[in-house]
């Protein structure tokens, strides 16, 4: 979508939602089907499984993991790994349920 950016080397799966001014940095991998809210940042080399939805504003940190079917709330911030099929929110971003 507008003003999305997506850096060098990154790898984005079939059917990817990168949303409003959303910034996809350098080497990041992204699973099929996954959403990238509006001005969400993954930092360079973060892993986002399929299917996972990472909420407006967040922040994915250079090297951060997100597994397959997850939820990232709005304005989190995850350090360095959510398992899959968690839904996580806040700085740091910890499991909400
Ligand atoms: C994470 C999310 C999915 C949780 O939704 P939910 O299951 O309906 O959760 P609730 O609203 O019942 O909130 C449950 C608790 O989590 C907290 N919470 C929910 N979302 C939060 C967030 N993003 N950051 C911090 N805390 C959050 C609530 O304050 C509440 O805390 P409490 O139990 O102490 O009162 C949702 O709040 C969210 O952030 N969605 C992102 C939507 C988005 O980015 N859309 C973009 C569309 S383009």
């Amino acid at each position: 979508m507008a003003m999305s950016v997506v850096n060098a080397e990154v790898r984005v799966g079939a059917g990817v939602i990168l949303n409003t001014a959303s910034v996809v940095e350098h080497e990041c991998v992204i699973g099929d089907f996954t959403h990238v809210s509006p001005s969400a940042t993954l930092g360079g080399g973060a892993r986002v499984g399929a299917r996972t939805h990472i909420g407006i504003g967040a922040t994915l940190l250079h090297l951060a993991t997100v597994g397959d079917d997850c939820t990232i709330g709005g304005g989190a911030v995850v350090l360095k790994q959510i398992e899959s099929g968690v839904t996580a929110v806040g700085v740091p971003a910890r499991r909400l349920r």
